[in-house]
Order: structure tokens, then C-alpha cells, then sequence
């Protein structure tokens, strides 16, 4: 998708929430947390035009999984028209209603889920329905790998998750913060 499309998706839609899709430097950093080397499931909220999603399947194994979740059918759209690999799958849905749309045996096997959706837009209830669906889909020691533009997330995440890290990417427009959180036995 072109950069005059992303920005008129932008204009139309406020949940775009970003100019501009991540820049290469900053899908790097955030993909740097995950473990390419064995057969994993990755959900991505908001993979937007498909600038992580094209990255992870180039890194993935040919066992691996890709589960898109995106509200915005323009998005959708483009991902099903360009993305042609049998380990993805795109569903226009929200990320708060993820559970509705994964297979029952993907529930609790989720390696990494993986966020770009504006969780600052989100209403309390609704930020922490992600969140506990997240922890829900995701198997014990899994990874939420969110990048967000501040620290707003902490609180709810130490809430959900017990637990912590962060790094910032300032060369991204907008400068994002990556937050880390593990799923404990807890
Ligand atoms: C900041 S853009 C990130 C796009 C892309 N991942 C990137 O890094 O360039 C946010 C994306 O999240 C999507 N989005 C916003 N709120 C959402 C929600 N509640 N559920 C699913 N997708 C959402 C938007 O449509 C958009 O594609």
C-alpha cells in the first residue's frame, strides 16, 4: 500500500491512529523479541498495511502461524489481496473480540502476540478486555510485544501480566515506546 493510501486511511479513520506504517529500523527492534528458530503461533492486532506481517513471514518457519486481527476494512482488504502464504489469516474483527474468532485449540498456544493498535484510544473496560484476551490466548510463557507512542500501558499491563519491560525507538515517526510482558504460571 502506497504512503498517499495509508494516509487517507489515516484521515478517514481516527483507530489508524499513525501517518505512516513502522519503519523497518523499528519492526526489527520489536521482532528481535521473538524466536524464529521453532514453530510458533503469532497473533498480530493491527497489522495495518502488513509492514510486520510481511517481516514475520519471511522469519517464520514453514510450521509457523500468522492470526491478523484488524478493524479497518480498507486494511483488510489490502492484507487478503497481497499476503497469498497458507500460514496466514487476517480477520476483520477487533482485538477485544479475539477470542470469538480464534479455534478453540489455538486458546492458551499463542508464542507471541504482537500490538500496534492505539491502546491510549481505548476505553478502560475495553483496553482491559484486550489485555485479559491476550493473557487468555496466549500459553505460559508466551510474549505481548506492543509498541505504543508512551508509557500509558504500564499500569494496565502490571495489573494483567505482573510483569515488565520496556525500550524506546525514537527513529519512527511517531517515536514509539516497545513494551515486553511475559505470561507467568500466575
Ligand atoms: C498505528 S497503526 C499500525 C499499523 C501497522 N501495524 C504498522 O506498524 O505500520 C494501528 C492499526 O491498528 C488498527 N486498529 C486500531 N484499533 C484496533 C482494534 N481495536 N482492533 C484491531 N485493529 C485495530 C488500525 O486500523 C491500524 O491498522
Amino acid at each position: 500500500m502506497g504512503t498517499l493510501k495509508f494516509i487517507k486511511n489515516f484521515i478517514k479513520d481516527r483507530d489508524v491512529a499513525s501517518i505512516t506504517p513502522t519503519s523497518n529500523r523499528c519492526v526489527v527492534k520489536v521482532c528481535n523479541h521473538i524466536d524464529f528458530t521453532k514453530d510458533i503461533i503469532i497473533v498480530e492486532y493491527g497489522p495495518g498495511d502488513g509492514v510486520f506481517s510481511r517481516y514475520l513471514l519471511n522469519k517464520m518457519t514453514p510450521g509457523s502461524r500468522l492470526i491478523m486481527i484488524e478493524a479497518n476494512e480498507d486494511f483488510v482488504r489490502h492484507l487478503k489481496e497481497t499476503i497469498n502464504d497458507s500460514r496466514a489469516m487476517v480477520h476483520n474483527v477487533l482485538a477485544g473480540d479475539v477470542l470469538d474468532v480464534l479455534a478453540p485449540e489455538d486458546i492458551g498456544n499463542v508464542d507471541y502476540v504482537l500490538s500496534g493498535i492505539p491502546f491510549s484510544f481505548l476505553k478502560p473496560v475495553r483496553k482491559m478486555k484486550v489485555l485479559e484476551s491476550t493473557k487468555t490466548l496466549l500459553k505460559t510463557g508466551g510474549k505481548f510485544l506492543a509498541y505504543q507512542t508512551s508509557g500509558h500501558l504500564k499500569k494496565p499491563l502490571m495489573r494483567v501480566f505482573g510483569n515488565l519491560e520496556t525500550e524506546r525507538e525514537i527513529l519512527n515517526i511517531p517515536p514509539y515506546l516497545i513494551y515486553e510482558v511475559e505470561k507467568n504460571g500466575a
